[in-house]
């Protein structure tokens, strides 16, 4: 078995709340980024695949094919967008790291595991020091 990561990048804009809560209280859970205003990251996706070589062409799979799946259903639709107003598959949900990893997983699964290979791992890093990886 091998695993092959793909990274991609994306900015966004989001706001971490509930917006039955005041102000307050979601800075008190959220921090900074509750600021009601918005903010923005700069993301790094890493999708990972894991799957058996192909004698024919020494790859697990196609990069441009992963790549495309990931822009497609991905980042183009949601580079330089606000992730609370804007992205369908984040409607209703707390922008987290966490939530993004999980919709993205939702987002490219079916497509990924046409290919000749399993969708292994999602990891979305928000900040340098902050980073997700949801497995499924
Ligand atoms: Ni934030």
């Amino acid at each position: 078995m091998i695993y092959l990561t793909r990274r991609e990048r994306f900015n966004a804009a989001h706001r971490l709340f509930k917006k039955e809560w005041s102000d307050e209280k979601n800075f008190e859970v959220f921090g900074k980024c509750s600021n009601p205003n918005w903010h923005g990251h700069n993301y790094q996706l890493f999708v990972t695949i894991k799957g058996e070589i192909n004698p024919e062409t020494g790859f697990v799979v196609n990069l441009k094919v992963l790549s495309k799946i990931v822009r497609e259903k991905v980042i183009e639709k949601i580079d330089h967008k606000n992730l609370n107003l804007d992205v369908d598959f984040m409607k209703g949900k707390i922008t987290s790291a966490e939530n993004i990893a999980i919709a993205i997983w939702q987002e490219i699964e079916e497509d990924i595991n046409k290919l000749s290979c399993e969708l292994h791992c999602v990891k979305v890093v928000e900040t340098e020091n902050n980073s997700i990886e949801y497995y499924g």
